[in-house]
């Protein structure tokens, strides 16, 4: 199939071979054939950055395709897109910058960088008039940005959540199934490789507030730097929280949730009881999944693999397919998907929300009354309190208490609970979750 005036030979390199550069060969080779009948490009991928290239890696590439040296690639004048898979900020930002300045476009699973240096890709890569997109970025193999930036483009939206991390629902998921504690799951997650050795950037939900951010910028157009985006973690989950939620009809995921009120945009990443009956709750193990709420379309939820090599493979393809359609038009840049920070929506670090709090205390008459006083005091109306039977812990007789309260501001609850654990009856406020209703 031959179209004229359009190169369909599509010289690629590609920039670290781990998973997702595996994954992303490995899927082009499958798929080649069907690829060229159905768009008539011959994609090949002709450069690889290697920086160990007597590792094996599991797949057979020939050698010849390895260099050590990147500049192979920046230099060769037949490779017209870059694919970046080496993660990390830096150098990964910096060889895009390289490749966006000698030309060619950049495809890119890397939401670290993206979501601190999307802005300076975006507008180079608008100055060299080439493409930048970064589909496996977020959710992996899910089609989540393409999807909201062409079919869905007619929306406006009001609200974006997600379950953007694999690692952290899979723990979630098995800690609710089979009752295990964190520090169990987390280790069993590590042996079967579905947890990194150090897991910070997963369980503190910083992985997620990167992919938010991203998703900030494409849906609501602003730029919030991840850094911004209030984020807490899963670590401080127990299997009291895991317990009160099976009783009460929840899941906790951990969600990461953009919403736009009233000319106000607010955000975060946090641990969310949510209702059996809303879809987010059922998504299990390592599947990610967005949920999105048009003005328009309604809700609509995407579900699938939010990693691994061969998923985030098949969306880093579906972003080379794409710059292979626009390359050779005379629009030499893309307007979709496309990194936004101007919109002129206000960012609200305000949000309110119910709320799960969990505490330990003096088992001793009055201690509810001296607690309800301070959340009454703080304008917090209480919807329903749970004491633990009491037990003795170091000669001191105590109780967990659990309070599901109204909708109030989280400010005002984290003001109001350091007043809660200036009592002398507070042993601790053990953790704060919040109810999705
Ligand atoms: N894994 C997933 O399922 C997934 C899903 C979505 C997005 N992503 C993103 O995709 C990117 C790649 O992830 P991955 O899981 O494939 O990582 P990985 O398995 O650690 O692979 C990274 C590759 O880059 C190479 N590399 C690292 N730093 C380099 C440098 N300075 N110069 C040259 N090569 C370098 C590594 O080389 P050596 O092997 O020689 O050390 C390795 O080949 C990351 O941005 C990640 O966030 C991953």
């Amino acid at each position: 199939m031959e179209s004229k005036g359009m190169n369909n030979h599509i010289k690629v390199g590609m920039l670290g071979i781990g998973n997702v550069g595996r994954g992303t060969y490995q899927a082009l080779e499958m798929n080649h054939d069907r690829i060229l009948e159905t768009t008539g490009f011959d994609i090949e991928i002709t450069r690889i950055l290697n920086r160990h290239p007597d590792k094996d890696r599991g797949i057979d590439i020939p050698k010849e395709k390895y260099t050590a040296d990147v500049n192979d690639i920046f230099n060769d004048p037949e490779i017209s897109i870059v694919v970046e898979l080496i993660g990390g900020i830096e150098p990964a930002t910096e060889y895009m910058a390289e490749a966006i300045r000698h030309g060619k476009s950049v495809v890119t699973a890397n939401k670290a960088a993206l979501a601190v240096n999307g802005k300076y890709l975006a507008e180079l890569a608008q100055e060299h008039h080439v493409l930048l997109r970064f589909e496996a970025a977020v959710a992996g193999g899910i089609p989540i940005l393409t999807s909201l930036t062409t079919a869905l483009l007619s929306n406006s939206f009001t609200d974006v959540q997600g379950i953007l991390n694999g690692t952290t629902n899979y723990i979630l998921t098995q800690m609710s199934e089979y009752g295990k504690d964190y520090a169990e799951v987390l280790k069993d997650a590590q042996a079967k490789g579905f947890a990194e050795a150090d897991p910070t950037a997963d369980v503190e939900g910083f992985d997620a507030a990167n992919k938010l951010s991203i998703l900030i910028s494409l849906v609501f157009g602003l730029g919030v730097a991840p850094d911004k985006i209030p984020t807490q973690g899963i670590t401080a989950i127990g299997s009291e929280d895991i317990a009160y939620a099976k009783e009460s009809g929840y899941n906790i995921k951990l969600i990461a949730s953009a919403r736009e009120r009233n000319g106000k945009m607010n955000c975060s990443v946090s641990p969310v009881m949510m209702p059996l009956s809303h879809p987010l709750a059922s998504v299990s193990n390592e599947f990610n999944a967005v949920f999105v709420t048009g003005n328009a379309v309604d809700s609509l939820m995407f579900y699938g693999r939010g990693a691994g090599p061969l998923p985030t493979g098949s969306a880093v393809l579906g972003d080379i397919i794409g710059i292979a359609r626009k390359q050779g038009k005379d629009s030499a840049y893309d307007l979709v998907p496309q990194l936004r920070y101007d919109s002129g929506l206000e960012y609200s670090e305000e949000s309110t929300s119910k709320f799960y709090v969990r505490m330990t205390v003096t088992e001793k008459p009055g201690v509810l009354g001296k607690i309800t006083t301070i959340f009454g005091n703080a304008g917090i109306s209480v919807e329903a309190i749970q004491q633990k039977p009491p037990y003795d812990k170091n000669g001191e007789r105590l109780a967990t208490l659990i309070f599901i309260l109204f909708e109030v501001e989280r400010m005002q609850l984290m003001n109001a609970l350091d007043e809660v654990l200036k009592l002398d009856v507070t042993k601790s406020i053990d953790n704060v979750i919040k109810v999705e209703e």
